[in-house]
């Protein structure tokens, strides 16, 4: 009943004509896929070129980030309507990264949040735990404060749009996955949670799973029950990677 979801999320990688070509690669790699939802979030300064790039093909793209407010004096910010204007259906919130390196709050992703719902694009907001949170045994304490923080104050029917991402951050870029079984039973947990703020939504909501997925290792994640599709980092950036990715499902066969 929910559509997987392959999300691409090249981070500060690619110039123009890189992404490009990437994406030229891409569309014919993927034209036969229909079973799989595929979406690429390249750089601000790529989106315009690359959506343009894939109209009427089954690929949809995403930005990385977006500030709440329409317009007016956020030097270096970037709106939801420019978002949307560049041909974006999709936005990635509260990337670890930004939590990290550019001080994102619960607070901040929640207002990032509305602002993307409100403009029509689907949101896609990360959650996940440290390493040493997990050692410390607070990982659910820390996703559910996460989840209720940065998904708070939607109606039932904007419930129901969300994407959320559980990426550990200790399994970005450093090539140690979660399990499927560490990983269902944070995404049950997480559905669990939102059944209890917005009720029916959690079982329409796509829960996507990231943090060094590759081909290799996504269909065992795929075969999990609240593990709907990827957050992808690094085996995004190639188009074979990602393409053997996306595809998952032929491997199986
Ligand atoms: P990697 O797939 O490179 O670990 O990155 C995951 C990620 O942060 C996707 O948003």
């Amino acid at each position: 009943m929910r559509k997987p979801l392959m999300a691409g999320n090249w981070k500060m990688n690619k110039t123009i004509p890189e992404a490009i070509s990437v994406v030229k690669a891409l569309k014919s790699a993927v034209a036969d896929v229909t079973d799989v939802e595929i979406l690429i979030c390249p750089t601000f300064t790529a989106l315009y070129a690359v959506s343009n790039e894939v109209k009427d093909s089954n690929i949809n793209i995403g930005a990385q980030s977006l500030f709440w407010e329409t317009k007016g004096a956020f030097t270096g910010e970037v709106s939801p309507v420019m978002v949307k204007d560049t041909g974006c259906s999709y936005v990635i919130i509260g990337h670890s990264e930004r939590r990290q390196y550019f001080g994102e709050t619960d607070e901040i992703i929640n207002k990032k949040m509305k602002a993307a719902i409100t403009i029509g694009l689907t949101p896609i907001v990360c959650i996940g735990e440290t390493l040493k949170e997990r050692e410390c045994n607070i990982t659910f304490k820390v996703i559910e404060k996460q989840t209720r923080g940065g998904l708070t104050g939607l109606t039932l029917e904007q419930a129901a749009l969300v994407v959320i991402a559980y990426e550990p951050v200790w399994a970005i870029g450093t090539g140690k996955t979660a399990t499927p079984d560490q990983a269902q039973e944070v995404h049950a947990f997480v559905r669990k949670i939102y059944a209890e703020m917005y009720k029916d939504a959690a079982e329409k909501i796509r829960i996507l799973y990231g943090g060094s997925v590759n081909s290799g290792n996504v269909s065992e994640l795929m075969k999990k029950p609240d593990i709907d599709g990827g957050l992808v980092g690094g085996a995004s950036l190639e188009v074979e990677s990602f393409a053997k990715l996306v595809k998952y499902s032929k491997q199986q066969l």
